[in-house]
């Protein structure tokens, strides 16, 4: 949500920063801005409502610096405008900052500065930031020293990057619930909110932890934390390969990241079966299998598609291990005032690892003496970092907001987790080889359903016109059609809604009409009699149908079918799940929506 960059060092810093920006866009895109300055002095600034492209155009040659810092931005406080987009400079045009996160107590700072004299340009909380450090950035007091001070006084989250025109030869940066990354050049520096801006330019990277600040210079960078002590960090190698960062030839990131699931699946697998044994091996669990078997209920938190995997994670737990298993909006845990057991493991569940609403659910879970596992995909990040241990997702960097490859290993990580609490508790080796061998297969089978993806897109754009959307499932088929639901809406805008099938009669029957069409889950699994007689209800009320399905239904219980590979029936959600990426991308392109950036969302959402 929102995306920073920064650069000091001897070259020009607008391309960077501009092409910086363009890579970080999928984090928030309703406006952006540069500001450079250079051993010239005084600011140069450039902001506007709209996308990076637009700010590019608007950028002319003479807009030189060899220090500079930028923002993509997802409008939380005032609408998105040229006055709202960052860098917000202080009323002498010296001190320009970038800033994600919310600051709680912007109103009381504002009241305060303003009668001290400041005038606000913007109706960001942000800008308050440009004013308070220029408040504090007296005669031969140091950029860093100023922010630190400045920062003292603020309540809320950041993460942000502040130039000062009259000390051009750095820039500070500062994190405290919003990730920054240092990216270390030759005699250059980087910075940036996301190591996507940076992979292009150097895979040593610094990640600032909460509380600490950086001055940055071309030569080399200093860390310390809120109360001045220097901290020493050392860098790290960023391992995310840079053709994971285009389209590689395809329309969109998000079908080429429909089309990696087979890759990112084997990622997930990776060195993780034990045939032997029949069951997964998880080295970052951190728990021995002593500690497993002392477990007696299984919370999953995780917010949109994330909570939705979590969802396929419980029922997976349940059946494989039998231990109760649920999973919880951890946008909504977060403040019931939860009760934390000790023999509940808990487990958070964050593709980007930067979800304020999942990292504020764990943060309440250990306060309470509570044990975290993350299932992750960002190394690194403050998900990851916060919690106990947990499985790495290595599905690879996602970029379009719709998560696709990074749900499916979300499930697969579960299935591995659900197979070895399984094989600790009762699951039998017969019952772990079959899995084990389901899990080995899905790669090959998940190729198998993508092959259909032209068919998929004709049957998308004869459904694409309609005015929403009906998802069932039963049981197992229930969290595919809840995130099925999910992806339509979010990136072709129709409205749809996921019911159990077993609920329709129960009240969402009335809806049912030639105008609004059905997508079944109807696995060959043991409750298929009972979903076939759904759709015969469906049917009963001529509403249309589409099945995904492993048998074809017959012709009068469905219009359209699209066939999946059949697994194990405790691994076939992940399988069904697949068409239903494909059915929302076509349904968008259809409608000529904007597929990798949808209007209101960003990719990662680091505030409440
Ligand atoms: C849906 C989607 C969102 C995210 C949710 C959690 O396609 O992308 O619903 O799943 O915002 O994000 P992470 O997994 O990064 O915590």
């Amino acid at each position: 949500m929102c995306g920073i960059v920064a650069y000091v060092g001897p070259k020009d810093a607008t391309p960077f920063l501009l092409e910086g920006l363009a890579r970080l866009e999928y984090r928030g895109y309703d406006s952006a801005g540069v500001a450079v300055t250079g051993r010239t002095g005084g600011l140069k600034v450039r902001k506007v409502k709209g996308r990076v492209a637009d700010l590019a155009a608007d950028v002319p040659a003479r807009f030189k610096g060899t220090t500079g810092i930028g923002h993509t931005r997802w409008a939380t406080h005032g609408v998105p405008s040229d006055a709202n987009a960052h860098p917000h400079l202080d009323g002498t045009e010296r001190i320009a900052v970038v800033h994600n996160g919310i600051i709680e107590n912007a109103d009381e700072l504002r009241l305060r500065l303003t009668v001290d004299g400041a005038v606000f340009r913007s109706e960001t909380d942000s800008e308050v930031l440009a004013h308070l450090i220029a408040a504090h950035c007296g005669e031969g007091v140091e950029l860093e020293d100023a922010v630190r001070a400045a920062l003292g006084k603020v309540v809320g989250t950041y993460g942000l990057a502040v130039l000062d025109a009259g000390q051009p030869d750095r820039v500070v940066v500062a994190r405290n619930g919003s990730p920054i990354v240092l990216g270390i050049g030759e005699k250059e520096m980087f910075a940036a909110s996301d190591v996507s801006a940076l992979v292009r330019y150097t895979r040593q990277v610094v990640h600032l932890e909460d509380g600490e600040l950086a001055t940055v210079r071309a030569d080399g960078f200093r860390t310390s934390t809120e109360d001045a002590r220097t901290t020493h960090r050392r860098p790290s190698t960023v391992d995310w390969e840079m053709d994971s960062y285009d389209t590689g030839g395809y329309d969109h990131f998000l079908l080429k990241e429909i089309h990696e699931q087979p890759g990112s699946v084997e990622r997930t697998l990776s060195g993780r079966l034990d045939e032997r044994f029949a069951t997964a091996h998880l080295g970052g669990l951190n728990l021995d299998a002593r500690e497993l078997r002392e477990i007696r209920r299984v919370k999953i938190l995780g917010c949109g598609s994330a909570h939705y995997a979590g969802e396929m994670g419980a029922q997976l737990i349940e059946e494989l291990a039998r231990i109760p298993a649920h999973s919880e909006p951890a946008s909504e845990f977060r403040y019931r005032n939860p009760v934390v057991e000790a023999d509940t493991l808990y487990i958070a569940v964050s593709q980007s690892g930067e979800t304020y609403d999942t990292l504020a659910a764990v943060q309440e879970v250990k306060r309470k003496g509570g044990r975290v596992l993350g299932v992750v995909n960002t190394v690194g990040s403050a998900i990851a970092r916060e919690c106990d241990g947990g499985i790495y997702l290595h599905a690879g960097p996602e970029i379009s907001v719709a998560s696709t490859k990074a749900f499916t290993s979300t499930v697969v990580a579960f299935a591995l987790l659900a197979l070895h609490l399984g094989r600790i508790h009762d699951l039998s080796p017969a019952d772990g080889r079959r899995i084990v061998s389901a899990l080995k297969a899905l790669p090959g089978q998940i190729r198998e359903v993508l092959a259909q993806s032209d068919a998929i897109a004709e049957l998308a754009a004869g459904y694409a016109d309609s005015a929403g959307m009906m998802f069932i499932g039963r049981v197992r088929g229930y969290p595919v059609a809840r995130e099925g639901a999910q992806k339509l809406k979010e990136i072709s805008y129709v409205h749809a809604e996921a019911y159990p099938a077993s609920e329709l009669k129960h009240g969402p029957l009335a809806l049912i009409s030639a105008d609004l069409p059905t997508v079944a889950l109807v696995p060959d699994d043991e409750l298929l009699d009972k979903n076939l007689t759904t759709l015969g209800e469906i049917k009963a009320r001529s509403g249309r149908i589409v099945a995904i399905a492993h048998r074809r239904p017959d012709a009068r219980l469905a219009d359209h079918c699209v066939l999946v590979p059949k697994s194990e029936p405790e691994l076939d959600p992940l399988l069904l799940n697949i068409p239903l990426q494909l059915l929302a991308y076509h349904a968008a392109v259809a409608l000529k929506r904007d597929v990798d950036k949808p209007r209101n969302l960003a990719k990662s959402v680091t505030v409440e």
